[in-house]
């Protein structure tokens, strides 16, 4: 049994480095009876299958380091005392589930799609886990490592996960992710870990006017749990001189306004519509999230005179038309 693991052992380290085709022709010269506790796997595929757990699942190649992720050994002795049949590790319980479902999704479910014997791209470990040891997208790990540790092991662990993994396809970078989780936070009234958040979003996005919008927005709510709605513009007349001017574009307050009308604080809501109207002066969309929010707190008919200011300013401007139509319709 000993030389069946020696044999093994120099056997995977040479399939590291050796074209697939060679990889197999090796591995299939190992005997089935040689493995004792292979119950999804059969022998001539085994190897083959542990590499492509190894690469699948994005862990380390070298010395063989990533198949202690799964088999009971230790670096600091030599391979020939790990022990690749017992089952002690629980990702190779796991892992072992991972095999059969596998086979399962090719030979099962893959030729009802693709047709017997036409080619079909198999499903490998890569498929899901893009070289990643667990295939959970980026957001929810975030998720829950905030729940374990707050804003400090979240962004530990972004942190880490961008230097392992960027520009692999394992993870989503892009400015969208932090904000997403953000505003999960925002949703909660967890502004202080959103704001924390969307500051970390800024130390790698700092030329996206969204990510910048997102800060903004939440010390604006901040502001206005703690302060009413003074503070919440006085924090936004303070954000013109901390961020650049793209980031000011007339959706920043019309989202928040809309925001809190929808959560029933329509007062507010109506005043910040107003704000963002002085600040656009010459833009459609301000103009119509006012006349809706006039027509929100029973002022209809002030919205409908703004529709008709709008529409004498530029005539024939369709939208315009169709806000003013609907206006006088829902009075
Ligand atoms: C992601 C987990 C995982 C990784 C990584 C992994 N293995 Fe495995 N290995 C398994 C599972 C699961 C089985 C059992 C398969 C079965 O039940 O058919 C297994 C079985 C084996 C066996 C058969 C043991 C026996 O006698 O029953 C050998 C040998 C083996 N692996 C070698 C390796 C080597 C070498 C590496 C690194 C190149 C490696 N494995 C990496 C999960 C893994
Ligand atoms: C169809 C998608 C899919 C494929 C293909 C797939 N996995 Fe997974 N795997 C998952 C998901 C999803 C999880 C995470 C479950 C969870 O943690 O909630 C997972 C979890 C695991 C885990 C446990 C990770 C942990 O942190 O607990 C191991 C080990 C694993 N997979 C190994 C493999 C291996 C080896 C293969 C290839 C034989 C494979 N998987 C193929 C979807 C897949």
């Amino acid at each position: 049994m000993k030389l069946t693991r020696i044999v093994l052992a120099s056997l995977s380290l040479v399939a590291l480095t050796l074209p697939a085709a060679l990889t197999s022709a090796l591995a299939g010269q190992e005997p089935e009876q040689e493995f004792e506790n292979n119950q999804v796997l059969h022998g001539d595929v085994l190897i083959d299958e542990m590499l492509e757990a190894l690469r699948g699942l994005g862990l380390p190649r070298r010395a063989g380091r990533g198949c202690l992720h799964c088999h009971v050994g230790d670096m600091e002795q030599p391979r020939d005392t790990w022990d690749y049949a017992s089952d002690a590790k629980e990702n190779k319980q796991k892992a072992r589930t991972m095999f059969a479902m596998v086979k399962e999704i090719n030979e099962r479910y893959l030729p009802e799609v693709a047709g017997d014997g036409a080619d079909h791209q198999p499903v490998t470990c890569y498929t899901c886990h893009a070289g990643r040891p667990n295939p959970t997208p980026l957001p929810q790990v975030l998720q829950s490592e905030f729940e374990l540790g707050g804003v400090e092991r979240l962004a530990e662990t972004y942190r880490e996960a961008r230097r392992r993994y960027f520009a692999a396809d394992a993870y989503d970078f892009r400015v969208d992710t932090l904000i997403d989780v953000a505003n999960g936070l925002t949703a909660r009234g967890d502004f202080a870990s959103a704001a924390a958040i969307h500051e970390l979003n800024l130390e790698y996005n700092n030329d996206e006017p969204e990510a910048h919008r997102g800060l903004i927005r939440a010390r604006m709510f901040e502001a206005l749990m703690t302060g009413g709605m003074d503070a919440m513009a006085a924090r936004y007349e303070q954000s013109k001189s901390e961020h650049p001017a793209e980031a000011f574009a007339p959706s920043l307050l019309d989202t928040i306004g809309w925001v809190l009308v929808r959560g029933g604080n329509e007062a507010v809501g109506v005043a910040l519509f107003e704000l963002n109207l002085a600040e656009h002066p010459d833009s459609f969309f301000p103009h119509e999230s006012l006349a809706w929010g006039y027509l929100q707190i029973g002022e209809a008919e002030r919205g409908i005179e703004l529709a008709e200011r709008w529409l004498e300013a530029n005539p024939a401007h369709e939208l315009g038309e169709t806000l003013l139509n609907d206006l006088r319709e829902s009075r």
